[in-house]
């Protein structure tokens, strides 16, 4: 059963589970709350205490998902809401916290607030609940600003009414997301309904899309260009006018109030967590502040090449602060918006960014050039990210694992153009190849395609030769594999008083190219981040390593935990 720890959440497990691509019971291709409910045992076995659901409300899809027609439903594709119950309660029913996923800064094109806009006049409370403008120029031709989408291109587009071209509403992504307007009290009503409904059903927490993106400055002026597109620049800097505004402020408190009034129920605390590229990381610190939100992703560690220097500043930058607010630190190797790890530690470069980051006008060439032409080591990578994760599981915090991560899966790079979906690639005329190569069906069983994922159907994206080996089944039992890897590693977690929560001590006996801290009582943690072999604290004893140890040796892109002598 779930335990009723109001602490549970500063340091849980996290599993993120992506539907489309997680599990098919019903053989049609896509993964379903059915195939969820029929691997939670191998969650229990794989020792997460939560899960993080992606969105699986009624959507076209035409962002995976993140265009939500129906936020108190669940998609046909994926199953109904009597499923759902039933996932959230077989979870708890294994000690596994739900959180599921909340897209408040859009909806879909097909909810039925934007279709009612659209049959609404300009100026009309219906339009209100969106960003509905004028368009520049004599015919209102042009867009009212210049802001540009974060999946390229503009963002706004155009209503074309019965009497021809009329008024633009603004989109940060797609133009099937429009944007709603959190200046609206009835946009804030209908999200209180939202956050819960879901809380009622038993939910255990919310991650919030695009948090730190809701308000918008009311003045609508125009970005920087980027020379390269002639549109406004769409990502993160000081004073941009949709990112971080002070609004979020009052959002926030306002929903933490609700989920605080869920806490004297059985369940335990409810709770956030904040999907938010703010920067830097003291402005992202507002969002954890007391009476705010819980917890935020830190996507530092998520970004941070594989160097111990780099490494270590990273996770002291983020202890420290999120220390000085009463926060736990939440460790990201990898989501459904970014390369898998693998595939990132096996490039020359191991810390190039592959998020929303990666489709906007002024990285799109230099992603392009990065990911199509430097080649993948999968072999290091794996080593590496096996290290990683057992750095990940060390650290104080809660610890986000994105499906897949546990079987060393790498990025399907060579995906044809052909079965591509990320509006990312179409909206940049396939200069961006987005985000599919890391959301390709999970590999269970057998030795062909769908690998278990389903019974016999093709998988919405077709799956590798080389997943073979890979699946949970080949897997399981072999004591070297990544799977028995992560077991190993968060049965341990699960135990070990020096791990979760809590402080690390770094120890300064090795060089800057290996990672050593302790942690009390009696727990040691050593990543060989070096070209060189490593000897073994004297008396240490070795409780999990990520590689083969030569005796006290640890050898390059190795990590192990140790107990230390008292
Ligand atoms: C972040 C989500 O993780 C990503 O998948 C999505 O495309 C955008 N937000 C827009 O909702």
């Amino acid at each position: 059963m779930t335990s009723t720890d109001p602490n549970w959440w500063r340091d849980a497990v996290v599993y993120q589970i992506y539907p489309r691509s997680f599990a098919d019971a019903n053989n049609d291709g896509t993964g379903d709350v059915e195939g969820m409910i029929s691997r939670l045992d191998y969650l229990q076995d794989l020792g997460v205490t939560a899960v993080w659901v992606s969105p699986w409300y009624p959507s076209p899809m035409a962002d995976g998902g993140y265009d939500v027609a129906d936020y108190c439903d669940i998609d046909s594709r994926f199953g109904t809401l009597a499923e759902a119950d039933a996932f959230v309660a077989e979870a708890h029913a294994r000690g596994i916290r739900v959180l599921i996923d909340l897209v408040p800064n859009h909806s879909s094109d097909a909810h039925p607030a934007f279709r009612a806009a659209l049959a609404s006049a300009p100026g009309s409370p219906e339009r209100a609940m969106f960003h509905f403008r004028d368009g520049r120029g004599p015919d209102g031709d042009e867009p009212p600003n210049n802001w540009g989408s974060l999946f390229g291109g503009p963002a706004w587009e155009r209503v074309i009414g019965p009497d021809g071209p009329e008024q633009w509403y603004l989109h940060m992504f797609a133009p099937e997301q429009p944007d709603w307007d959190w200046a609206n009290p009835a946009v804030v009503a209908l999200f209180d309904d939202v956050i819960r409904f879901w809380f009622d059903r038993g939910v255990d927490g919310l991650r919030v899309d695009v948090a730190d993106g809701l308000a918008k400055q009311p003045g609508y002026h125009d970005t920087p260009i980027d020379p390269a597109t002639g549109l406004g620049i769409a990502t993160f800097y000081p004073g941009h006018p949709w990112w971080n505004q002070p609004e979020l402020d009052t959002i926030q408190r306002h929903w933490r109030a609700i989920a605080d009034g869920y806490a004297d129920r059985h369940l335990g605390e409810r709770i956030f967590v904040c999907e938010a590229n703010t920067k830097p990381l003291s402005a992202l610190m507002r969002f954890v502040d007391p009476g705010r939100m819980h917890t935020t992703f830190n996507f530092d560690m998520l970004w941070c090449e594989w160097e111990a220097g780099s490494l270590r500043a990273m996770i002291d930058r983020n202890l420290i602060a999120h220390a000085a607010v009463g926060a736990p630190t939440t460790w990201v190797l990898g989501n459904h918006d970014s390369t898998r790890v693998v595939t990132r530690y096996g490039k020359p470069e191991t810390g190039k960014p592959f998020t929303l980051d990666g489709v906007t006008p002024e990285w799109q060439h230099r992603f392009a050039e990065y990911f199509f032409v430097q080649p993948t080591d999968n072999a290091l990578g794996r080593r590496r990210a096996r290290a990683a994760a057992l750095l990940e599981f060390a650290l104080p915090g809660t610890a986000y694992i994105y499906q897949g991560e546990e079987l060393g899966l790498p990025e399907v790079e060579d995906l044809p153009d052909a079965v591509l979906d990320d509006p990312a690639f179409f909206r940049t005329g396939g200069r961006v190849r987005g985000r599919d190569g890391c959301r390709v069906p999970l590999p269970w069983s057998g030795t062909e395609q769908p690998y278990g994922f389903g019974a016999d159907a093709a998988p919405w994206l077709p799956q590798p030769p080389e997943w073979a080996g890979l699946s949970a089944a080949a897997q399981d039992g072999e004591p070297d594999s990544t799977l028995s890897l992560y077991r190993r590693a968060l049965a341990i977690r699960a135990t070990h008083p020096a791990l979760g929560d809590g402080t690390l001590a770094w120890g300064d006996t090795y060089p800057g190219t290996v990672l050593y801290f302790t942690r009390e009582p009696g727990f040691g943690f050593l990543a060989n981040l070096s070209g060189d072999a490593v000897t073994l604290p004297s008396g240490a004893e070795v409780l999990v390593a990520s590689g083969p140890l030569a005796g006290d040796v640890v050898p390059p892109d190795t990590a192990v935990w140790l107990s230390l002598p008292a």
